[in-house]
C-alpha cells in the first residue's frame, strides 16, 4: 500500500491527464499514474480514434511511456475519471499491468472526487497468464 501522500501525489498526476485526454466519441476521460520500482512515476491518458476499436487506454499510453524511459516493473498504479464511479481498469488493461508487474501490484481506482477502492492485481486478475508461463518454453 502506498503512503497517504505518495497516494495524493499519484492521485495529482493521474488527475493532470484528465485535460490531455482526447476522447471525443466517448467524452470519458481516464487518467493514470504508475509507480515504478526505481521510485519514479509515468502517467498517461486515453487516446481515441475515429475508428473507434483503435482506442488506447489510458494505462497502455502510462506503460508506454514508462517502457520507452526503460524501466519495466511497476509497483502502485492509480486510475482516475471524470466518472462519478471509481475507475476500474478494463480487462485488457489488468493483462497489461500483469506484463510489469509481480503479485504484490496495488491498484488504486478513483472516483473523480477523490473517493476509492484498491485492490491487488491478482484481485482484479485471478489465476493470471503471466510471463513466467512462457519461461519453460522459451
Ligand atoms: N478507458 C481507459 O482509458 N482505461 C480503462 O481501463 C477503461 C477505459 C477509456 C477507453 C475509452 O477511451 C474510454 O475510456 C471509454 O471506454
Amino acid at each position: 500500500m502506498l503512503e497517504d501522500t505518495e497516494r495524493d501525489h499519484m492521485l495529482q498526476l493521474a488527475k493532470s491527464m484528465l485535460e490531455k485526454a482526447y476522447a471525443p466519441y466517448s467524452n470519458f476521460t481516464v487518467g493514470a499514474c504508475l509507480k515504478t520500482a526505481k521510485g519514479n512515476y509515468y502517467h498517461g491518458c486515453n487516446i481515441e480514434n475515429v475508428s473507434y476499436s483503435l482506442v488506447q487506454c489510458a494505462e497502455a499510453c502510462a506503460i508506454a511511456n514508462m517502457v520507452s524511459q526503460g524501466e519495466q516493473a511497476i509497483k502502485a498504479a492509480v486510475i482516475v475519471s471524470s466518472s462519478p464511479l471509481k475507475c476500474a481498469p478494463c480487462g485488457a488493461c489488468r493483462q497489461r499491468l500483469r506484463e510489469f508487474s509481480q503479485e504484490d501490484l496495488w491498484v488504486y481506482m478513483f472516483d473523480r472526487d477523490g473517493n476509492y477502492t484498491a485492490k491487488l492485481l491478482s484481485e482484479l486478475l485471478p489465476d493470471s497468464f503471466g510471463p513466467d508461463h512462457m519461461e519453460l518454453m522459451l
